[in-house]
């Protein structure tokens, strides 16, 4: 991504949408005032919008400070509140000089960046897309929203091992973290990569009969009968029109906002010279011990684990399929075929469990016993994890001591990123809309 051309675009953009951000309550309100006409098929009694949110400043102290009302649209759903507008173009900028530089120790992160150039991300759509993530809408029967299975609090991913989906089923894989998706360079998303892009990716799950079950064409008509949706849609994409390819843009552009930077591991960062961390202070000494085992010991005479030629770059993401060795055969979930899974990125994985793309383990002391001890001599297990990394060696055994699993745990936990997990700017708008749709985490 060409950074001249990102500033030129936010400047632009932050223009356009801050002029667009003045209005935008008065948009949504002209058009649930002028859009009462397609309520034939909702429950009745349906108290009609009442855009409270932004006469908070005029209005007078006559109402009780009781319960609100159920914040209802007129098709007998959640109403987001759209009172507040958040600036993801500045969120992004702001990226820290280690994500950002050519020159990060780390390698750069910036050139993995998935971005297509006709879908950048700017204020209007993420904050389109942060709506359609989490509406219940989005499912056939508006059970489930997209936040059903993937939660903020738990980075993006679900304390379930298998989500439940809009019929109750469960899914047939653990549900992954969304941070720092934009930086997967190889594009391919989901633990097998089976969509080409993010913005493939993201109509997936609305169409899959387990996790959704909505047909699109069906979608973008429940969504044109909402007061707030055709407005929204004409900040981001400049008219109503509610068709599938400007949901699935501006769904991408929410989670391409999702960029974890301020965790502990990039407070170490800022404090240091240039692109290498300074760990002093900021880092305990066993969270610096599980760093250095992490991204290994040059020189030193046993096996590196090197954890980072798969987990790469401080982004914690990944350069393409791996095996690594959960299995001594491909079981009968394949993966990419031949047992070859995604390497997700490690952001935020301390409260992400449970891990693998079968939640096989329940905490990150079992995910770094299994490096330890259990990797397994699957033919097509990665010679990153074998012996003197030779394509024939036996699976590595680094021979842990207690002391440095416990090192390596803990610098794990450093990458937990409590002001991304807690960012209004990525919670729930409909959050006190009455019913919602974040009740049934299991
Ligand atoms: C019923 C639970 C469920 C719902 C609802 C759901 N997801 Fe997922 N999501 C999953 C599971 C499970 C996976 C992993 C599936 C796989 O790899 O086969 C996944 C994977 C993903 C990925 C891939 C991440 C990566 O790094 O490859 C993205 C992105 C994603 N979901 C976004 C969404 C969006 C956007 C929505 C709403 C339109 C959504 N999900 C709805 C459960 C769900
Ligand atoms: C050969 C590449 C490779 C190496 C080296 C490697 N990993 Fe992984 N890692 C993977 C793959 C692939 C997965 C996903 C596997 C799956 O679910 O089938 C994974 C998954 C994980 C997960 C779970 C992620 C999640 O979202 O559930 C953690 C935690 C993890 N690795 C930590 C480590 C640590 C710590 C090391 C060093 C001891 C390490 N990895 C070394 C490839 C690798």
């Amino acid at each position: 991504m060409n950074a001249s051309v990102l500033v030129t675009l936010a400047i632009v953009l932050t223009a356009v949408v801050s002029c667009g951000d003045s209005s935008s309550d008065d948009d949504v309100n002209v058009v649930s005032a002028a859009a009462d006409t397609d309520v034939s098929d909702t429950t009745s009694d349906i108290v009609l919008p009442v855009d409270d949110s932004d006469s908070a400043g005029d209005s007078q102290p006559a109402d009780p400070p009781a319960e609100p009302p159920p914040r209802v649209d007129q098709d007998g759903l959640p109403l987001p509140n759209l009172s507040v507008s958040f600036d993801y173009e500045a969120y992004l900028n702001a990226q820290p000089e280690h994500y950002t530089s050519i020159d990060s120790s780390f390698g750069n992160v910036t050139s993995q960046d998935n971005t297509p150039f006709d879908n950048p991300v700017d204020n209007a759509g993420a904050t389109l897309g942060r709506v359609l993530f989490y509406d219940v809408r989005l499912s056939a029967n508006s059970t489930i929203a997209c936040a059903s299975c993937h939660t903020q609090q738990f980075g993006f991913s679900d304390p379930a091992t298998f989500s439940t989906g809009f019929n109750g089923g469960k899914t047939g894989r653990h549900s992954m973290g969304l941070s720092n998706a934009t930086f997967y360079s190889p594009q391919h998303f989901f633990w097998d990569e089976r969509a080409d892009t993010l913005e493939d990716q993201v109509l997936m799950p609305i169409q899959d009969p387990v996790e959704m079950g909505m047909n699109l064409l069906d979608l973008e008509v429940k969504l044109a009968q909402t007061s707030f949706y055709p407005a929204l849609f004409t900040a981001a994409f400049g008219d109503e029109a509610i068709i599938s390819a400007r949901i699935s843009k501006a769904l991408a552009q929410f989670i391409r906002s999702m960029v974890s930077y301020q965790s502990k591991y990039d407070v170490a960062f800022a404090q240091g010279t240039g692109n290498d961390p300074d760990f002093t202070g900021v880092f305990t000494e066993q969270e610096q011990l599980g760093h250095q085992l992490f991204s290994g010991f040059p020189g030193d005479i046993r096996d590196s684990l090197g954890c980072i030629t798969c987990h790469q770059t401080s982004a914690h993401t990944a350069d393409a399929v791996h095996n690594n060795g959960l299995d001594a055969n491909t079981s009968a979930d394949e993966g990419a075929g031949g047992g070859f899974f995604k390497v997700p990125s490690l952001r935020n994985i301390a409260v992400r469990a449970p891990y693998m793309h079968d939640g096989r383990f329940t905490n990150l002391m079992e995910v770094v016993e299994f490096y330890n001890s259990g990797v397994q001599a699957h033919p097509n297990l990665s010679p990153a994890l074998r012996r003197n990394n030779s394509p024939s060696g036996s699976p590595i055994r680094f021979n842990l001591t207690l002391q440095e699993k416990e090192a390596l745990v803990a610098f794990l936990n450093t990458l937990t990123d409590e002001v991304f997990l807690a960012n209004p700017m990525f919670a729930d708008p409909f959050l006190k809309a009455g019913p919602t749709n974040l009740q049934g985490e299991e």
